[in-house]
């Protein structure tokens, strides 16, 4: 009984250092950006094409939720029903947001390669209302959170195996930089200024299309290019490789985290359910850090994360992504 009562008081104790601690800092707009929805496309009737693929789409079918604009059919094995065509009116198809080859953009997630029984259980999770955003202004997410809410058993689970084959590929570029292209918010994502004009990158992570016309056909070859700040790689590779820690006389200090290959694989590339992390969306990766330290992410096996993030700033977080999302996926 008393034991319990320890339990339960140091679990409050810890529960109100972690909500102070997130409280002291917004949620970064460069990695949870959001803004006034797109106005709706104007489809001009021509039959777009992008290179290497003898597809054609009209921009109306490249923008259909339930029909998912497929330009190269030969990457990946044929999509089932949910991945493909969701259910009309009620669930948007998985693929049209994390696209056929589940490599995703920086609004959402990298799907491709995640295993399936972690794909159930984030699942589980977002409709059980443990996994939010820290931002609620942001829209995609809720997307998420409404997918979750109205997918069936079964198409989750048809829709976790397939993503589950995938294979993650390299995607996104991260260039380390002091100046970074200007951008705006563009209906779901940050894109560059028309102008080309450029801006210090100050303590941000700037994650943009190669291409903003390929990104806006949803040409599923055409990737991300991540400017970081110099330097950031660098300080990224120490915590996730050492946790910071630092041997003085023999004795070891601990750092401020904990190495990240016990649990995500000695090189990031997954361990049992466990995740993936290497080459993922920087973007992405904040966000998720960000959420499991302001427990909006609080899912059944987020509690292995508590600790590792506990003491991190924002910066550091900006710095671990930097390195993670540089390494090459497995
Ligand atoms: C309208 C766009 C949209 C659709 C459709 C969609 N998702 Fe998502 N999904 C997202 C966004 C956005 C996120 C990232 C949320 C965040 O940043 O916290 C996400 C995240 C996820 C994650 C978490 C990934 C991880 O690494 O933890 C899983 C799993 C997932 N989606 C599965 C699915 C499945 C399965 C379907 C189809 C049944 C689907 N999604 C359909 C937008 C979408
Ligand atoms: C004690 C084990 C453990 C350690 C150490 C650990 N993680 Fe995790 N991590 C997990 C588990 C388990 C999950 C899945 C959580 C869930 O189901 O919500 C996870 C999830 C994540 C996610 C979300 C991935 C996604 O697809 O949404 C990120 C990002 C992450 N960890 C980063 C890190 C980083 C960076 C480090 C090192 C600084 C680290 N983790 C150290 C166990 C660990």
């Amino acid at each position: 009984m008393e034991m319990r009562k320890l339990v339960t008081a140091l679990m409050l104790a810890v529960g109100v250092a972690v909500l102070a601690y997130a409280a002291g800092s917004e949620p970064p707009y460069w990695a949870f950006f959001w803004g006034p929805a797109d106005p709706p496309f104007k489809d001009d009737g021509a039959v777009k094409h992008v290179p290497g693929s003898n597809k054609g789409f009209t921009i109306t079918q490249i923008h259909d939720l339930y029909d998912v604009p497929d330009w190269f059919p030969e990457d990946h094995p044929s999509m089932p029903e949910p991945v493909l065509h969701g259910r009309k009116g009620e669930v948007p198809a998985c693929g049209y947001c994390h696209l056929p080859n589940g490599l995703g953009r920086p609004e959402n997630a990298e799907l491709a390669g995640l295993p399936a029984a972690y794909i159930v259980q984030q699942m589980q999770d977002f409709k059980n209302g443990l996994r939010k955003s820290s931002e609620p202004r942001m829209g995609p997410p809720k997307y998420m959170l409404e997918v979750a809410m109205h997918a069936t058993g079964a198409d989750v689970t048809t829709a976790a195996d397939y993503f589950a084959k995938l294979t993650a590929k390299p995607w996104i570029r991260v260039v380390e930089t002091d100046m970074a292209p200007r951008t705006h918010f563009a209906g779901s994502m940050l894109m560059p200024d028309e102008t080309g004009a450029k801006e210090p990158i100050r303590d941000r992570i700037i994650e943009l299309p190669e291409n903003v016309e390929l990104t806006e056909l949803r040409d599923s070859h055409s990737g991300f290019v991540a400017y970081v700040p110099k330097g950031s790689i660098r300080r990224g590779e120490v915590l996730v490789t050492t946790g910071g820690s630092t041997l003085i006389g023999g004795r070891m200090i601990p750092g401020k985290t904990t190495s990240c290959g016990v649990c995500h694989g000695p090189n990031l590339e997954g361990l049992a359910n466990v995740p993936p992390l290497a080459g993922r969306s920087p973007s992405y990766l904040v966000r998720q850090l960000y959420d499991f330290q302001s427990g909006a992410r609080h899912g059944v096996r987020a509690v292995l994360m508590r600790p590792v993030v506990q003491n991190l700033t924002v910066n550091d977080m900006l710095d671990i992504a930097a390195y993670v999302a540089s390494r090459r996926p497995q």
